[in-house]
């Protein structure tokens, strides 16, 4: 699929679900929560591209403490009723996170599959600490026991783009979350 035209990018707009506004004021309370937590320590905001790019770069901005950013990249190849083991890294990242209080920075944790296998990769690095920071959660969804341990916004189970999230690699230019149209 491509997409050049304006009238149909809009046409799959089909309402915004979280404003600009009410992203920004919860991005600032998570930075603010994690300049507490994280304050005199070294930390690590690791983002799993792409999706989570915008966040990240918004959240990073909202962190007043020193702090590293860290990108890696997967690929998941799941068959249906499989919940583990087939993730690749695709891109991984080039800090020793050893030596850091890593916080992996999510777009959305729909089935938790991806991320549960990242955790685990990230755990055998042995981190000095490893949390979860996602913008949104669907619960709904999840086919693997995980928890964010700070979540921004609970989602009923319906597909959103924007703010870093697509559909067909489009829409992550959009400054709100919204319902897909197709
Ligand atoms: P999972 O938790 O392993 O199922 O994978 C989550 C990934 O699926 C996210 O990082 C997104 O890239 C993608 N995803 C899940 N739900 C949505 C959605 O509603 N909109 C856009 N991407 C989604
Ligand atoms: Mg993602």
């Amino acid at each position: 699929m491509q997409i050049t035209d304006r009238e149909k990018f809009k046409s799959s707009i089909n309402r915004v679900i979280i404003t600009r506004e009410e992203i920004q004021n919860a991005v600032a309370k998570a930075g603010r929560m994690l300049s507490e937590e994280y304050e005199g320590k070294p930390l690590l905001l690791v983002s799993v591209l792409k999706g989570a790019f915008v966040f990240l770069s918004d959240l990073c901005r909202a962190v007043d403490i020193p702090c590293e950013v860290g990108f890696m990249a997967a690929k998941s190849y799941f068959a249906d009723t499989q919940s583990s083991g087939s993730v690749e890294i695709t891109m991984d990242l080039a800090q020793d996170i050893s030596k850091y209080h890593v916080v992996i920075v999510e777009d959305i944790i729909d089935t938790g599959r991806t991320l549960s296998e990242i955790i685990k990769l990230l755990r055998q690095r042995e981190p000095l600490s490893l949390k979860v920071l996602t913008l949104l959660d669907k619960p709904e969804r999840r086919v693997v026991e995980l928890d964010a341990d700070y979540s921004l916004f609970t989602i009923p189970d319906h597909f959103v783009i924007g703010y870093g999230l697509d559909y067909g690699e489009y829409f992550r230019n959009l400054p709100y979350i919204a319902d897909f149209k197709e």
